[in-house]
């Protein structure tokens, strides 16, 4: 009846952006990440039957305010009339941040609950779950590269390439420490309403999807740097032009970029990408990985910067 998962946060290169459907959570095109190494989230589940309420401890800290989304989650894995249950989650990075925490927590949450249940649900099914609490936690049930496709009225996940048939390497540059203003889902209600470029952004997910797709399948790394950061400058100029606006951004957001292109220009093989949060994360081959974390720290307004190589999918730590 207790079982711990580890799951790591994924970066999409290809951005998920816009809901198809509310209740189910579906989003309104498809995405491609990579997945991380060394940033995680351990979720322990425990039920009982002794319990009256599900419990959450984030950190070691009761937290009532994600409770319901987590319980509704356990609900979806368990069944409704299950045990209520103590969840407790530990993570080694920055939440709420843009820094994709909620996709490694239901990706752990979702494996711990179903072996802690004895369920046994199949990888896809998890990761469908997981992705009705959080459109990109589904992403997290595989390790290096994958793509996440909207078929109909469901998701399919396919692993492109395994963290170690291309190894990259992603820097973080921390430019704000603090939740983020606005939540992901909010934010894609409203980029949906207001912007006048919403429509034309979904249109033509498709066209970057295939050139992302390619440049895996070719590990082109230069043609994944084009299409990334084309597509990730897309779902921005889709929230800044929302109503009121959404900007994540912050000085030091920029700067980072502009750091970023300077590299470029000197040859490093390095891009940028940047989700719902003023990080930067900058991809690049792993020869490149200690300058441009050095550039990357020395960029003003940059309180720190996490390095990861790229990783494997969910996995259960323990179960009892
Ligand atoms: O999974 P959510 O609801 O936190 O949304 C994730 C949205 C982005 O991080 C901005 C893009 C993505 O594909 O991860």
């Amino acid at each position: 009846m207790r079982a711990v998962a580890q799951a790591q946060p994924n970066i999409a290169l290809v951005k998920y952006w816009g809901k198809q459907n509310l209740a189910d959570n579906l989003p309104a095109v498809g995405s491609l990440s990579i997945t991380l190494d060394s940033l995680w989230t351990r979720m322990e589940v425990e039920f009982s039957s002794e319990l009256r309420n599900d419990r959450l401890l984030i950190g070691g800290h009761q937290d009532d305010e994600m409770l319901a989304r987590v319980s509704g989650c356990l609900d979806q894995v368990v069944g409704t009339d299950r045990d209520r249950a103590i969840i407790q989650s530990e993570t080694n990075f920055p939440i709420a941040a843009g820094l994709a925490s909620s996709a490694s927590a239901f990706a752990a949450l979702v494996m711990a609950a179903d072996a802690a249940c004895g369920k046994s649900h199949e990888l896809l099914s998890l990761a469908r779950m997981a992705g009705r609490a959080s459109g990109s936690a589904a992403r997290s049930f595989y390790g290096g590269f994958v793509e996440l496709r909207v078929d109909g009225r469901r998701i399919d996940t396919v692993q492109l390439l395994k963290d170690d048939e291309w190894p990259l390497h992603v820097v973080v540059a921390i430019t704000a420490e603090t939740a983020k203003p606005l939540g992901s889902t909010e934010a894609m209600i409203r980029s949906a309403e207001s912007s006048p470029f919403y429509s034309s952004w979904v249109e033509r997910q498709d066209e970057d999807l295939g050139a992302a797709r390619e440049a895996v399948g070719e590990r082109d790394f230069a043609k994944l740097a084009s299409v990334a950061e084309h597509n990730c400058l897309k779902m921005h100029s889709v929230m800044w032009t929302s109503r009121p606006s959404i900007v994540y951004w912050n000085r030091a957001t920029l700067s980072c970029m502009q750091t970023v292109r300077e590299l470029q220009n000197s040859g490093v093989p390095v891009f940028f990408t940047i989700d719902a949060g003023p990080q930067v994360k900058a991809v690049c081959l792993p020869a490149a990985a200690d300058q441009v974390a050095a550039a990357l720290q020395e960029t003003s307004g940059v309180s720190r910067v996490l390095q990861s190589n790229l990783g494997h999918g969910a996995r259960l730590v323990a179960s009892a």
